[in-house]
């Protein structure tokens, strides 16, 4: 009888360090930035496992092409699309016989779906990841049957998948447990409660006139929490309205942003003007 392969992207086992391959023109491009700080301790704790891989080893011939011209014409080069499958199904083929694990794949695109908070909560939580990085005018699109799902990180055009793939790992990594010192940091800053985070302060008291809030300085802790979490309304309603559309205020919200002299109206105004939907619950 033969066995259905295991999905791509299963979800790993407790304990069990997260893996990354990233896909490339240009590995070389990942030595220095994923051996830096809290992504390279991780590396060398052996929490996480990032891999680059040349695309280029995968490409046929002599010369290695990786790119042709554009069916239909116009300017600019493609990246084929035989380099690049095969590349995914090597780096699977390793995975699968070192781990047991399917990597999720990924292909870097602008046009793909925009790289969120819960996106690198939610890949933290796979196993092992096949990031694929494009250049020149992009990928084959042929090449998208053979990944799991397409991502960009906004809307602009970068020269290269490769930042957006630096980017994106080092979103994830924070989700790896034992790769932040308190596992609790990730959740509670900017987007991990649907809120834009409280306004930081350290020494000194005064920094050119400017002063630190009394309150901060207070030593009371109920005060200080209550003050954080009207900040962060505040800023969040200024800045990013949208946020209250994704997780709604709550009736203690609700309270704080009144006692702050901000009414409903003012609120639902601001969503509006972005085009939100709504935030009451
Ligand atoms: C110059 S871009 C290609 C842009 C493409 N011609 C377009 O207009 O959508 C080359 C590669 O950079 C990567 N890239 C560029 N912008 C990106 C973004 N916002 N998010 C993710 N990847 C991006 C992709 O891998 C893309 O294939």
């Amino acid at each position: 009888m033969s066995s259905e392969p295991e999905p791509r992207g299963t979800e790993k086992a407790a304990g069990e360090g997260w893996v990354c391959h990233l896909l490339t023109l240009f590995p070389d491009f990942f030595s220095s930035p994923l051996e830096a700080s809290i992504v390279g301790k991780a590396r060398e704790r052996g929490d996480i496992r990032l891999e680059a891989h040349d695309i280029r080893a995968f490409a046929d011939g002599k010369h290695k092409v990786t790119d042709d011209s554009p069916y239909g014409g116009g300017a600019g080069m493609v990246m084929k699309p035989d380099p690049i499958v095969r590349a995914l199904e090597a780096v699977e083929a390793l995975e699968l016989e070192r781990t047991g694990q399917r990597p999720h794949r990924i292909a870097l695109t602008p046009g793909g779906a925009p790289f969120r908070h819960a996106d690198a909560k939610r890949l933290a939580q796979l196993g092992a990841v096949s990031l694929v990085c494009g250049r020149y005018e992009g990928i084959d699109e042929r090449v998208m049957e053979f990944v799991d799902e397409e991502m960009s990180l906004g809307d602009f055009v970068l020269t290269g998948g490769e930042p957006a793939a630096l980017t994106i790992v080092d979103a994830v990594v924070r989700f790896v447990p034992g790769v932040l010192g308190n596992s609790l940091s990730a959740e509670d800053e900017s987007f991990g409660t649907g809120r834009l985070e409280y306004p930081h302060y350290t020494r000194p008291r005064t920094f050119r006139g400017r002063e630190v809030p009394e309150i901060l300085c207070s030593g009371d802790h109920g005060k200080v929490d209550r003050w954080r979490r009207s900040q962060a309304l505040l800023r969040t309603l200024e800045r990013r309205p949208e946020l209250f559309s994704r997780r709604r205020l709550d009736e203690q919200e609700w309270k704080l942003l009144r006692e702050q002299g901000v009414e409903r109206e003012a609120v639902l105004d601001a969503v509006g003007a972005v085009g939100a939907e709504e935030v009451e619950s």
